[in-house]
């Protein structure tokens, strides 16, 4: 059995102060059973939102983190100082590809750097529209899920979210039929890279305009194990909503 994850990645929004209020409305998802909860605000946040979470079986996540140990890499994050603090990181987002250039050796390179210290992993793939509409989506999906595994041993510390680009932040999800899809086939890119034990333990999670109206038709199809939920994660009542639905959708 996959345990559901549902994850909230805040991007590149709440001040710290903002980020305490946000949390505190967010304490109740503790009272939800039978999904694993995890929250990714920004860096400078991770210590106050870890403050108010410790005590509870909400997990801290961070968005990304560069892939050396320490050193003059001015601006960056590195693992040990994560690890610290949280327990995931989201890596390969395709904000990170878009804006900041993020290749899949890159991705490569960082997934091989949280796992050496010991971090849990997000990594994010996804298809742009021209991509999907010009039959691509296949042979996008499969090299970055290739890419980013290279000599990665996979366990259950990896969790994959397919995040369709045309998805993010449009308010245009993908249906939960597509979405099961791609999220099948990143399970068969899985199983050829690995074995079929793996790819049946692996998580994936879907990604793109997910709020408490949608997630429903996702968390409902066989190949999706969870959300990475950006805007609506933002919103308390909303994020809650969709822990809540998950939990009675998967559990029952
Ligand atoms: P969205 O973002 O939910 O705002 O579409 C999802 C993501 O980028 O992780």
């Amino acid at each position: 059995m996959r345990t559901p994850i549902i994850a909230g990645n805040w991007k590149m929004n709440k001040t710290a102060d903002e980020a305490v209020t946000l949390v505190r409305d967010l304490l109740k998802l503790d009272d939800i059973n039978g999904v694993e909860k995890v929250l990714c605000p920004p860096f400078i946040s991770l210590t106050s939102v870890k403050a108010l979470i410790d005590n509870t079986r909400i997990k801290l996540g961070a968005q990304n983190m560069y892939y050396e140990e320490k050193g003059a890499y001015t601006g960056e994050i590195a693992p040990t100082m994560l690890k610290e603090l949280c327990e995931y990181v989201i890596l390969g987002h395709s904000e990170r590809r878009g804006y900041f250039g993020e290749t899949d050796e890159i991705v490569n390179k960082k997934i091989h750097a949280a796992l050496k210290y010991g971090l849990k992993i997000m990594i994010c793939v996804g298809e742009v529209l021209e991509e999907r509409e010009s039959g691509k989506t296949e042979a996008v999906i499969t090299r970055q899920v290739n890419g980013a595994l290279v000599d990665v041993d996979l366990t259950d510390d990896i969790v994959i979210a397919y995040e369709p680009i045309w998805a993010i932040g449009t308010g245009k999800a993908a249906s939960g039929e597509i979405a099961n899809e791609t999220c099948g086939l990143i399970r068969s890119t899985v199983a050829q890279l690995y074995d079929s034990a793996r790819a049946g333990a692996i998580r994936i999670q879907y990604g793109g305009s997910v709020n408490s109206a949608n997630i429903a038709e996702f968390i409902a199809q066989p190949d999706i194990d969870g959300a990475l939920v950006g805007g609506a994660s933002l919103k308390a009542d909303d994020f809650i909503g969709i822990v809540e639905q998950t939990a009675r959708i998967k559990n029952t």
